[in-house]
């Protein structure tokens, strides 16, 4: 990390965005002013402005039950409405909404009017399987129209929605619906990746197999499936119904009710510190408003004419609030796609781009880095002059990807907005303002107008410029998270104990002579594959649980491509050794069982067996020793290590 910060020191590049763009932007420079004269008061105004609301709002913020905030809290709304309905009433029916487009190269669009029309019959279907307000529904889908209509389906009625990414097992899955109870899944037979179907069925009937202890079979009781991949499934008939049938029953019509602000919007579960995932809760009206403001003014949204287009699954958190809600809320046309970036052939989403004349793109580094390695003629084979905006998020990205970023696909004039945000902060927090803020390759830069962040050292004294230390958000937002779900002292815990009246964030970051923010990646046992999250504790948990091992160690090691990537240490039990199996097996072994566990993109790059790990006196792992051999470092200080001869055993190991 030294390094980074010292090259981080030299970068001087600055970006201005052109006159043109500057003159026609959504943002202005008076947002800071104004939120900074009075931050409750530009929120109120935000939410007034781009939400529409049943029962108007009294009160901004309630804070008097630190760190539980409500927000909005006498207002009352529908979030699917403010997605759907209200662009219809307002004349803009025969926009679209949706351009979808399928791996196989089959694509569909979506104007506003069909797709209210569409999720107005899913609810009705979900209120006719008995889902009510306050109803936990899981969501285990493909990138199909019919993710962002589920979840729309869900809110209208005023249920939770808990969307599992398709990557993820059935054990994944399985904890996930057992943790919120939910009572029904929607799920399809199966969908496009790479070249072929993946099914998903599959994983919902093993989640759901009778198991004889409390379980999911006492919740869910029906199951929803979308007919996508075509592919054979087992049928429940007393459980199993299909999507399309179910639908095409349905009335079209649905009144959509108003529920309070703080009503349950959705859970979703992000890794942690600990081998069990955390159920992050977001609420309604919050959460809506700020992903509407950031939507619209990070990405300099003008809904009658850009194409939009966001690569997140809706797994993820970016697909909940910059695919589903912030695009629908602020009724712009958007762009989904299903499959895979190299499929069918290494330039399809430049295709999709020049296809349907992409404006705005909101993509990862890992992307980025792997087009890169590539190079650039791929890219340069499609016309991508229709971009006019470029966002990334969910790592650093470093400052050549940045370079490439805006020369190859942005046509070097295109600004870039890096983002910086998590699940539990539901929206962006960090970033430029595009058309105001000149852009600096590799930072993320500044706190959005209405948002308040620091960064402090252990002690929570702010490090001013220059320095490194620990983000913090110092007041409420808008679109923070409730609590975690079923575990309110693990929310407190997590985020606020260590510094009382901030929340932590868990990055490291530094402030430079501009004070702009560089992040500096996850101070805690965090890793970030590919801009997803996984935590050591619960891949090592699951290698653990095979039978071969005795003791395991994770750590992220930096990866050119995927940021970090997942490295295992593994004592293998005497035992399993004994049996003489060849090292190579028990690592395939290992590597299938973590993906059989939690889900591929779990599966560690590599495997070292060892005999011993270090550990402190207290019995404490220490990664970092790991990690320096793991990235072929030099081993750091080891006089804490309670055998400090363990690293030399495992060096030799490793090699
Ligand atoms: C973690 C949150 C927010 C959606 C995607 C990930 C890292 C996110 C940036 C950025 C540097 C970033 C942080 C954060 N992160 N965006 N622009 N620059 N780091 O959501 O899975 O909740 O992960 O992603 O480490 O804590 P998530």
């Amino acid at each position: 990390m030294s390094n980074r910060i010292d090259n981080l020191l030299h970068e001087d590049r600055r970006f201005a965005p052109s006159d043109e763009f500057a003159a026609n932007a959504v943002a202005n420079a008076e947002l800071y002013a104004e939120a900074s004269d009075d931050r409750l008061g530009f929120w109120a105004r935000q939410a007034r402005e781009l939400v529409t609301w049943e029962k108007p709002f009294t009160q901004t913020l309630d804070w008097s039950n630190p760190p539980f905030a409500k927000w909005f809290d006498d207002g009352t709304l529908n979030v699917a409405y403010n997605c759907l309905d209200r662009h219809v009433d307002a004349g803009n029916g025969d926009r679209v909404a949706l351009h979808f487009e399928g791996e196989p190269g089959d694509s569909r669009s979506l104007t506003y009017a069909e797709l209210t029309a569409e999720v107005k019959r899913a609810a009705n279907v979900l209120t006719g399987l008995g889902i009510r307000a306050g109803d936990r529904v899981a969501i285990y889908l493909p990138m199909i129209p019919e993710a962002v209509i589920a979840m729309l389906a869900v809110a209208r009625l005023g249920a939770v929605h808990s969307v599992v990414f398709g990557g993820f097992s059935a054990d994944s899955l399985r904890s996930r619906i057992d943790d919120a109870a939910a009572k029904l899944v929607i799920t399809a037979d199966g969908g496009w990746r790479k070249g072929k179907v993946s099914p998903l069925k599959p994983a919902v009937d093993a989640a759901l197999e009778a198991r004889g202890d409390l379980g999911p079979q006492d919740t869910v009781t029906n199951v929803l499936v979308v007919k996508r991949g075509e592919n054979t499934v087992d049928w429940n008939p007393e459980r199993d119904r299909w999507w399309h049938d179910e639908l095409a029953a349905a009335s079209p019509d649905h009144t959509a009710e108003a529920f309070p602000a703080e009503n349950p919007l959705f859970i979703l579960y992000t890794s942690g510190t600990t081998g069990k995932p955390k159920g992050i809760l977001h609420t309604s009206g919050g959460y809506l408003t700020q992903a509407a403001f950031t939507h619209k003014n990070v990405f300099d949204l003008h809904a009658d004419s850009d194409v939009y287009w966001c690569t997140a699954d809706i797994g993820w958190i970016t697909g909940h609030t910059y695919v589903t809600y912030g695009p629908l809320a602020n009724g712009a046309t958007q762009v989904i796609y299903e499959g895979t970036p190299d499929s069918p052939h290494p330039g399809r989403w430049w295709e999709i781009i020049e296809k349907y004349k992409v404006s705005i793109f909101y993509t990862a580094p890992t992307a980025i880095r792997s087009f890169m390695k590539l190079g650039r003629k791929i890219p340069k084979q499609f016309d991508l002059s229709s971009l006019r905006l470029l966002g990334s998020v969910g790592e650093p990205i470093n400052p050549e990807a940045w370079m490439w970023y805006r020369k190859v696909i942005g046509g070097k004039t295109a600004p870039i907005v890096d983002t910086w945000w998590q699940t539990e902060t539901g929206a962006i927090m960090i970033s430029a303002l595009p058309g105001i803020t000149e852009t600096k390759p590799g930072s993320a830069q500044v706190p959005l107008p209405g948002i308040a962040i620091d960064v402090v050292d252990d002690d929570g004294n702010p490090v001013g410029e220059g320095n490194g230390g620990l983000l913090v958000v110092t007041e409420p937002w808008p679109s923070m998270l409730r609590g975690i779900w079923g575990d309110p002292e693990r929310f407190q815990e997590t985020y606020w104990e260590k510094f009382g009246d901030k929340y932590f964030a868990g990055d490291g970051a530094r402030l430079d002579d501009d004070g702009d923010v560089w992040l500096l990646g996850r101070v805690d046992d965090v890793m970030n594959v590919s801009g997803h999250r996984l935590s050591t504790a619960e891949i090592e948990s699951a290698l653990v649980s095979h039978p071969f091992t005795a003791e395991a160690a994770v750590v992220g090691a930096s990866d050119e491509t995927t940021g970090q990537a997942v490295v295992a240490f593994v004592i293998i039990k005497e035992s399993q050794l004994e049996e003489s199996k060849a090292v190579e097996d028990i690592q395939a072994v290992l590597r299938t069982h973590v993906g059989e566990q939690i889900g591929p993109i779990a599966r560690p790059r590599q495997i070292f067996v060892v005999n011993e790990l270090p550990k402190t006196r207290s019995g404490k792992i220490m990664r970092r020793l790991l990690r320096d051999v793991a990235e072929g470092r030099e081993i750091g200080d080891t006089t804490t290590l309670a055998d400090t001869t363990v690293m030399q055993i495992i060096t030799e190991k490793v090699g």
